[in-house]
């Protein structure tokens, strides 16, 4: 570079510098001066949300975006605007709206389930999604999305994990933050949730969640630490349930010691709509903003403010948070916006994520598709098949193609017509796609939804065994939302694509992938155990209930009360399966190819662990076709005081579409936190002395290639403040 040129780089880098600076400061003016020209009254408007039209301000306010499900407060004389917040995880959620006397529905991009994205591990296609998202956001107006979602799926009956990631913490911070700077780098907002622990519907708002330290913080609250470490997001959004006795909402150490002074989180934190109960004690333990908003919350701070029981000082610092949100957003710049989506534009990317994040599980020769013309297609979600779940996390899509819609598009013939027996003589194949559906405030069942229902084992067994006469094949494709029981059927068919809840262009990325335009490359982000009981938390889901009436004081109605003991720690999927050697029917990790990969070549920088250690692996493609491979590095660590896992995901990275033949070289860079664990007597990340080994893996328990070093002394990575629990909680 030409030392001129030097000279400008450096004064566009010291001018661009100067004038962040003085943005900062100038917003910290712009704050401390509102601050001193806004009324007590307005400041406490400021802090609940617009859920209740009490005047015109904030009816003109909820007018701006109709069909919102979220507004703030405006203070029109001061030039402060309401801001509008939207779901959710899988595109934006606008409600249908009255005109005149019809009612007009909001139709957006109806991108993949959250799991399906996880499924692609694949951050830098989320960044893609997020950006997507983020401009389709910012075409409707919206300021903030009130997404991603990245509760642990800790149990498979939990109604909402199709919004969630994982298992893992370490997948589900990784694509949250992916998601998160796509979304934002189109200048809207996110807000990542459910801050902590919403892992079951049923009673969710008045569930007492019981966990360690330790779990929590090295499952339950890792993923957002990432997050909120690799993406800044400008909101996080409470959970509804308790933790360990407290309202999330109402818990300094989650809201300020941890999440602020640990992690260093600058944003806002919000309410889950109708979040909490005790408005006085949120705002002192650090959530910002009471969302919806009700007249009963404004009515409590002004009381507290009155009684002293919330000072202006607390006040203050929230509503600064919510000034600097406001600062952030399109309508406080007056960005104009279309009004309209993107939704045709938008359908290559969402067809492009949903086919790399379908994961193939079973292919005995019949994937993909060969001298196969005529379809026959059984399964109700082979003609209706399902885009997402339902609740908040829907999406109003403008249309949704079926499987056997995608299978036309792609040339293929379908038919549809009733009897299994013709169908065997005159088809090339049979399709027999699976459908299951789930949501907010439900939890899932375990017999006929979990397992598969008789008509349908009845269904699979029928015409395996009239095909399979005729020397054809069947393949099953799930078109669910959360994972099932598959270890008692899938060896009666040929062929299995877990191909989740896709999107609007579902059906299209599934012919892509059983046609062979796409080889499949997405891996299970949870594992599918051989059966629910298995499951290490299936003894204590949903938890016991007590007879004691806590009332609901927004609905005004008696709810049980119920806790919930986790008593399996931080054996948490794969970490119980692979410690205690439980057999699983799909592993954590697992997804095949329609081509062949060798992992070679592991090598490390240093034997002896300094301040990082660098990982790298050659990745071959083997095989006959072009294809991508999701490599794993799990570690294993000295056997501290207490157990530990076998081994814990560290980092994963997806290769490019390497070609017959061609290899890549992938490195990991693995630093001092990721070798610790938490040490709850010591109130520390501590990374014990001794040996640990990296395993390089294609799924948590196929390790192509295995590296060992030593760490030489104990190190005390962070000592972290003391969280005060209530006494009765047993530490696990
Ligand atoms: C819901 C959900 C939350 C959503 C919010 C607004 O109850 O728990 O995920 O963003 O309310 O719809």
């Amino acid at each position: 570079m030409k030392f001129i040129s030097k000279v400008k780089l450096f004064a566009i880098i010291l001018v661009l510098g100067k004038t962040q600076q003085l943005c900062a400061q100038s917003n910290t003016q712009s704050v401390q001066s509102l601050l001193s020209k806004l009324t007590v009254e307005e400041k406490i408007r400021l802090l609940t949300g617009n859920g209740f039209v009490a005047d015109k301000e904030s009816d003109a306010a909820s007018k701006r975006i109709p069909g919102v499900v979220g507004t703030t407060y405006p203070i029109t004389r001061l030039n402060i605007p309401s801001i509008t917040l939207s779901d959710g995880p899988a595109g934006v959620r606008l409600n249908p709206v009255k005109v005149n006397d019809s009612v007009q529905q909001q139709y957006a991009t109806g991108f993949p389930i959250a799991t399906l994205l996880a499924s692609t591990w694949d951050t830098a296609l989320i960044y893609k999604v997020g950006e997507a998202f983020g401009k389709e956001a910012r075409n409707f107006g919206i300021d903030v999305i009130l997404a991603p979602a990245l509760n642990i799926q800790r149990n498979p009956l939990n109604g909402r994990n199709f919004e969630y990631y994982s298992e893992d913490p370490v997948i589900a911070g990784n694509i949250a933050a992916a998601m998160v700077n796509g979304i934002q780098s189109q200048g809207a907002g996110t807000s990542i949730k459910h801050f902590v622990a919403n892992n079951q519907e049923t009673d969710r708002s008045n569930v007492n969640e019981v966990i360690s330290e330790r779990a929590l913080r090295e499952v339950y609250l890792k993923g957002f630490e990432i997050a909120v470490k690799k993406s800044h997001p400008w909101t996080v959004m409470n959970s509804y349930n308790k933790v360990n006795g407290i309202y999330t909402s109402e818990n300094e150490d989650l809201n300020i010691t941890i999440l602020r002074n640990e992690w260093g989180f600058k944003g806002l934190v919000m309410t889950d709509w109708g979040g909490g109960r005790h408005p006085a004690q949120q705002m002192i333990a650090g959530t910002d903003l009471l969302m919806s908003g009700r007249k009963w919350q404004l009515d409590a701070l002004t009381n507290a403010v009155k009684h002293d029981s919330l000072s202006l000082k607390i006040i203050d610092r929230n509503v600064a948070h919510v000034l600097e949100l406001i600062f952030k957003t399109l309508v406080y710049k007056h960005e104009s916006y279309s009004g309209k989506p993107d939704i045709k534009s938008n359908a290559a990317i969402v067809r492009t994520a949903a086919s790399d994040g379908m994961i193939l599980l079973k292919n005995n020769g019949v994937l993909p598709f060969a001298n196969c013309r005529k379809i026959a297609m059984f399964g109700r979600a082979s003609f209706n098949t399902i885009a997402n779940g339902w609740g908040s996390g829907e999406v109003h899509k403008l249309y949704t193609i079926s499987i056997a819609d995608g299978l036309r598009n792609a040339g293929y013939m379908v038919d549809s017509s009733r009897s299994i027996e013709d169908r065997a003589n005159g088809d090339d194949i049979a399709l027999i796609t699976i459908g299951r559906n789930s949501g907010e405030t439900r939890d899932r069942a375990v017999n006929g939804d979990f397992t598969l229902k008789e008509e349908e084992r009845t269904q699979i067994k029928n015409i395996a065994e009239a095909f399979h006469a005729k020397g054809k094949k069947v393949v099953v494709v799930l078109n669910i939302g959360g994972i099932i029981e598959m270890a008692s059927w899938r060896d009666d068919v040929d062929g299995i694509l877990l191909a989740w809840q896709p999107g609007q262009e579902g059906g299209n990325a599934v012919a892509d992938i059983l046609s062979g335009k796409a080889n499949p490359s997405g891996r299970l982000t949870i594992t599918i155990p051989m059966v629910y009981e298995d499951e290490p938390s299936a003894q204590n889901f949903l938890g016991t209930t007590f007879p004691q009436q806590a009332r609901s004081a927004i609905f005004n109605s008696p709810t049980t009360y119920r806790e919930v003991d986790y008593k399996e720690g931080i054996f948490v999927g794969y970490r119980y399966f692979n410690s205690f050697n439980v057999p699983v029917a799909y592993p954590f990790g697992f997804g095949l190819s329609y081509t062949d990969f060798n992992i070679s070549d592991l090598k490390l920088n240093t034997a002896a662990f300094n301040n990082a250690i660098r990982a790298t692996v050659k990745v071959t493609n083997t095989g006959k076709t072009a294809g991508k491979e999701v490599v794993q590095l799990y570690l294993t660590v000295p056997l501290a005081k207490e157990h530990k896992p076998s081994d814990e995901l560290k980092a994963f990275a997806k290769t490019k579409l390497l070609q017959p033949g061609e290899s890549e070289i992938i490195s990991f860079t693995i630093t001092k936190d990721q070798l610790a664990s938490f040490n709850t007597a010591e109130s520390a990340w501590i990374a014990d002395k001794g040996a640990y080994k990296i395993k390089i893996g294609v799924s948590s328990t196929d390790i192509k290639q295995e590296a060992v070093f030593n760490l030489p002394r104990k190190i005390v990575v962070e000592k972290t403040h003391h969280i005060q629990y209530p006494d009765d909680v047993k530490a696990l």
